[in-house]
């Protein structure tokens, strides 16, 4: 992160502060339709041109830590096998045999030498080509060459492993710019997974992931927590194009230390935006990576039906060393499943509210643009036209985007 950019979090939230009313020329924003959150035809819109074409958090490289090492990926929909080649290569296909369709591997993660589908014995090398099937004779003329694992896009972000359905989806690190620069401060190359947990939750996956986009609710939810050490009114908030944003929350007091992390360890080039305040990203349009020197959550949102979701929280810490991770971890993602649960009490309540006729559609405030800027996305990435008119949302913010910012 260059100076100028560090220069523009820190001048943001002094003008957060002291700002009286929204910024200048600031529009008013229109409701986002109910039907949003729960019309089914606009959920399969959604589904079909955002979640399956999006680029998505699938794993750390930590998952993956031999060749063969692989693990099954189904949060789309899709069965999508993610393995570590014998060149040390990570690669996705569907995990779907190229004859009727079987499985090549069937448990969550592991470790093969290759895949033989469990139907009929097709046989394929780590990097899907079809190498063997079983009576030959009776396939003349196939050609194995032709019938490969059909691959799905997998990039890296540092040691972060995202994929996408999408064949046509431009690159992982030109889509998520500038973030790839500004995660540099985090010499995130060392980072190693320390835990992961997950919770399902009774609402559309909007609800909770809205949640993660604003700090107007500290003062409700998090009060005992939260908001005793964040002042939510400092709070700026960095759009860019293609959905993704950061909003960057001071402390309350600007010397202050989460002591559930004191003794780990601790980047030291972070910036003072992350070392003394608390950023938090959102890479569109799932993961929310709230990211400190000693640590970070990968929370991540999926939706399971059009009226419920799991949360998942992958940790991530600077290398430790040897042993396992810091004893403080076990009390510090106890913390934070705390202020989760504050923020889940209210999904299933809200759930019932949407599919009542009492839910009319969301007013949002100037706090609260991540929110509409996440919807301009969608429809963006579903076509306004494929949307009928009453569930569209009008586009507002794009001369709100940070500019000249992290093109380093
Ligand atoms: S479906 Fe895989 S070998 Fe027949
Ligand atoms: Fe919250």
């Amino acid at each position: 992160m260059d100076t100028a950019t560090v220069q523009r979090f820190i001048e943001g939230m002094k003008y957060e502060s002291e700002r009286v009313s929204p910024r200048e020329g600031f529009p008013s924003l229109p409701d986002i339709p109910a039907g949003r959150y729960t019309d089914p035809e606009f959920l399969k819109l959604e589904s079909e041109f955002m979640w399956r074409r999006s680029w998505l958090y699938a794993c750390h490289i930590d998952e993956l830590p031999e060749v063969g090492s692989f693990i099954l990926w189904r949060k789309t929909g899709s069965p999508i096998l993610i393995v570590r080649g014998k060149d040390d290569e990570i690669r996705a296909f569907y995990n779907t045999c190229r004859h009727r369709g079987g499985p090549l591997v069937k448990t969550a993660c592991g470790k093969a030498e290759g895949f033989v589908c469990g139907y009929h014995g097709w046989t394929y090398t780590l990097d899907g080509k079809l190498i063997n099937l079983r009576d030959k004779r009776d396939f003349p003329g196939l050609d194995m060459s032709t019938r490969p694992l059909i691959g799905v896009r997998c990039e890296r972000f540092y040691n972060w492993i995202f994929i996408n359905e999408d064949p046509h989806a431009e690159p992982l690190l030109q889509h998520t710019h500038p973030f790839f620069d500004y995660f540099k401060q985090f010499q995130p190359d060392c980072w190693r997974l320390v835990a992961q947990e997950s919770f399902d939750v009774q609402c559309n996956v909007k609800v909770l992931l809205d949640a993660f986009l604003e700090v107007y609710h500290l003062k409700s939810i998090h009060q005992g927590t939260v908001d005793r050490f964040l002042d939510h009114r400092g709070t700026t908030i960095a759009l860019y194009p293609k959905g993704h944003s950061i909003m960057v929350t001071p402390n309350r007091r600007p010397d202050w230390q989460d002591p559930g992390t004191r003794g780990m360890r601790r980047i030291e080039s972070a910036t003072i935006v992350s070392s003394k305040n608390n950023p938090s990203f959102n890479f569109y349009p799932n993961l929310v990576a709230p990211v400190d020197p000693s640590g970070v959550p990968f929370l991540l949102f999926w939706p399971v039906t059009d009226t419920s979701m799991r949360i998942e929280c992958h940790w991530f810490a600077p290398d430790w060393g040897g042993g396992p991770p810091h004893e403080l971890w076990k009390t510090r993602i106890a913390n934070f499943d705390r202020i989760l649960d504050e923020d889940l009490q209210f999904g299933p309540q809200i759930q019932e509210s949407l599919m009542s006729p009492g839910f009319r559609g969301i007013p949002l405030s100037y706090q609260e643009r991540r929110i509409y800027h996440w919807h301009e996305e969608l429809d963006r990435r579903i076509g306004p036209d494929r949307i009928p008119t009453e569930l569209r949302v009008t586009p507002l913010l794009e001369p709100f985007y940070e500019s000249g910012i992290g093109d380093t």
